[in-house]
């Protein structure tokens, strides 16, 4: 049963201090959960109304004789003639995105791409100093309103709960969500990972992706605007190996939940991944000890003077030989891919992992 209270306090809040208080969600937000904590759905159903510009389904949920409603249609259809005057936006202008490991690596640059495409976004990470130092970046590229950070564990349904709400309160809603955090478990001195490892790769993998999806999907429902969710899984999904099967098992199952997440929340939101190959640059998960582990395991001259980021650029470049292309892939290459499907350019892709691996046979669509 709806509750009506915050559409009441809608009302009453344009009566009282005019039409400028609907471009500002954040605030409207902190009022209308104040005035009723208990019902987060009904408020999040008038921010994604008023976003949309054009809130039919709102208004005629509103039309009770009781309520007068002619002070806020006004200035709706007062903002509408505006926008429609305003030069054309960039893509994801009065777009709101949370990104999930937008610390480092691929996220950080998803968070640069949006940010230049003018979006609203909230970084999210684990590490919480990179989360804010990629906002920070952000807010060069845009308005410092457009950009919030927030420590958020992918392995944790509450984490990922408080995340969302930290997003809808300060903006106003979703309309993306990205996860690019993973967890790459390094076996022990015998080969194999213990126990407890097996299973964290799982539940950061693969578990956190489906809580993820869970812990949103109330906003992408009550708020009733296209959405989109791009997640991240790897070439390795499809081409077997030994020695890292945990990893490449969670992410050949996180493939096949963007095709489930995909069919359940359909219509309304897409879900898609891309699945890249090795992205050494900018990558905390290849560290310098792996670097120099992989650089001996394939024969790869390299002297200990050299710095991380030349160990790295051998590396990459060894990578890119086995690739059709043959040119090492960059985080920014995974990005653009990323905002790709996240955005209206994908608004007819859902279900689909797309590879940016640069071209590599073995992990061919079967
Ligand atoms: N780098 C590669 O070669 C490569 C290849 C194939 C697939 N991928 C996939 O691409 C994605 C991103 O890789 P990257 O190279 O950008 O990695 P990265 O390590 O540079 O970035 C990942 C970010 O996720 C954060 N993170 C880790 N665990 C988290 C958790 N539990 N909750 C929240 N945040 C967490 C980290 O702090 C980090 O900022 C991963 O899903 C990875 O599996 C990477």
């Amino acid at each position: 049963m709806m509750n009506d209270l915050p559409r009441r306090k809608l009302v009453e809040l344009v009566r009282a201090e005019g039409n400028a208080l609907l471009n500002d969600p954040q605030r409207l937000y902190f009022l209308l959960q104040s005035a009723c904590p208990e019902c987060p759905s009904e408020v999040v159903a008038i921010l994604g109304a008023l976003r949309q510009g054009a809130p039919a389904s709102l208004l005629s949920a509103a039309a009770s004789p009781s309520v007068p409603w002619s002070n806020v249609t006004s200035s709706w259809g007062q903002r509408l003639q505006e926008q429609e005057r305003m030069p054309p936006e960039a893509e994801f202008s009065r777009r709101i995105a949370l990104v999930i490991g937008g610390g480092s690596g691929i996220g950080r640059e998803v968070v640069l791409l949006l940010a230049k495409a003018g979006a609203n976004v909230v970084v999210a990470d684990l590490d919480a100093a990179t989360a804010k130092a990629a906002a920070d970046e952000a807010c060069t590229l845009g308005s410092r309103e457009a950009f919030a950070h927030t420590s958020v564990d992918l392995g944790s349904s509450e984490s990922l709960a408080q995340a969302v709400r930290f997003t809808v309160q300060h903006f106003g809603g979703i309309d993306a969500v990205v996860n690019t955090a993973a967890l790459y478990p390094v076996p022990g001195d015998n080969g194999e990972l213990s126990d407890g490892l097996w299973s964290k790769t799982f539940l950061i993998n693969v578990t956190g992706n489906y809580l993820l999806a869970r812990e949103t999907e109330w906003v992408f429902r009550d708020q009733g605007l296209p959405s989109s969710m791009v997640l991240t899984s790897s070439a390795n999904a499809l081409v077997p190996k030994k020695g890292s099967e945990a990893y490449d098992i969670s992410k050949t199952a996180l493939n096949h939940l963007v095709r489930e997440l995909a069919i359940k929340l359909s219509p309304q939101v897409r879900v898609n991944g891309i699945a890249p190959a090795t992205v050494v640059a900018g990558s905390t998960m290849f560290p310098r000890d792996r670097v120099i582990q992989s650089l001996q395991k394939y024969k790869i001259e390299f002297a200990e003077s050299e710095s991380t980021e030349e160990l790295r650029s051998k590396l990459a470049n060894f990578y890119a030989q086995r690739t059709l292309t043959k040119r090492p892939i960059l985080p920014q290459d995974c990005a653009q891919a990323i905002v790709w499907l996240a955005g209206d350019k994908g608004a007819k892709t859902t279900g689909h992992i797309i590879p940016v691996d640069g071209g590599l046979t073995e992990a061919f669509l079967r």
